[in-house]
């Protein structure tokens, strides 16, 4: 199981690379608007942080595209300028095409803005190297979701793809463990889900009732 940050600050990125050994990063248009950069400047800083290492960087193409050859375009741009750069295309019917003539071309695509086991599957057949149905979007929109992560990794086994299913939109460390009890081979979510994830006030509650008995107790 891979754990991707979600983000394009780079003071978080390298916290999450030196504390928990982050496995790759996402970025959205979100993410660099709130990293106070330029598009360019953001993704670039992104890439010096993982220079020599081999960790997966989405950056997204220009939303107002409405056309695949827009999107290729923009993807055949940005591709060369890290090697670890996977182009992100929404799954509208142009962002399919795109992504398919990106795969023809050797550029990893990573399909985003998925809400359904069939978008995964046609993104698979097209050639995606990633897929990032955003769960938590759905959920918030009153959707059930347990079933759909458990679909896409069925499929993908049923037919070989190698497409790596990214659980997207993650907002807390139950929806990471159900990620990992489908089957998904990454999850990707913000610094403070994973922080909250990782700590539990039973830990604190533990160390502290340990150091008030080691400091009532000798050493020797
Ligand atoms: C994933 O690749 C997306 O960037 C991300 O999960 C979007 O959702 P959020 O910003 O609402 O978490």
């Amino acid at each position: 199981m891979k754990f991707f940050l979600d983000s394009a600050k780079v003071d978080e990125i390298r916290y999450a690379r030196d504390m928990w050994n982050i496995d790759g990063v996402t970025s959205n248009p979100r993410h660099v608007r709130n990293s106070g950069k330029p598009f360019l400047v953001a993704i670039r800083d992104i890439a010096k942080e993982f220079e020599g290492m081999d960790r997966p960087i989405s950056v997204e193409v220009n939303p107002h595209h409405t056309t695949a050859e827009a999107m290729v375009e923009e993807g055949l741009k940005l591709a060369p300028m890290s090697p670890n750069f996977v182009i992100k295309i929404p799954a509208t019917e142009q962002g399919f095409k795109a992504l398919w003539l990106l795969n023809q071309k050797g550029v990893r695509v990573n399909l985003t803005l998925a809400f359904s086991a069939v978008q995964a599957l046609q993104a698979a057949r097209l050639g995606a190297a990633f897929v990032s149905p955003f769960i938590g979007w759905k959920e918030a929109n009153g959707e059930e979701v347990s079933h759909m992560v458990a679909e896409i990794v069925r499929i993908y086994q049923n037919y070989d793809y190698k497409t790596e299913i990214i659980v997207a939109a993650v907002r807390n460390g139950r929806q990471i463990v159900e990620a990992a009890v489908a089957g998904a081979h990454i999850v990707t979510a913000g610094l403070d889900v994973y922080k909250d994830a990782f700590d539990h006030p039973y830990t604190a509650k533990g160390l502290k009732l340990f150091t008030d008995n080691w400091d009532a107790t000798p050493y020797e």
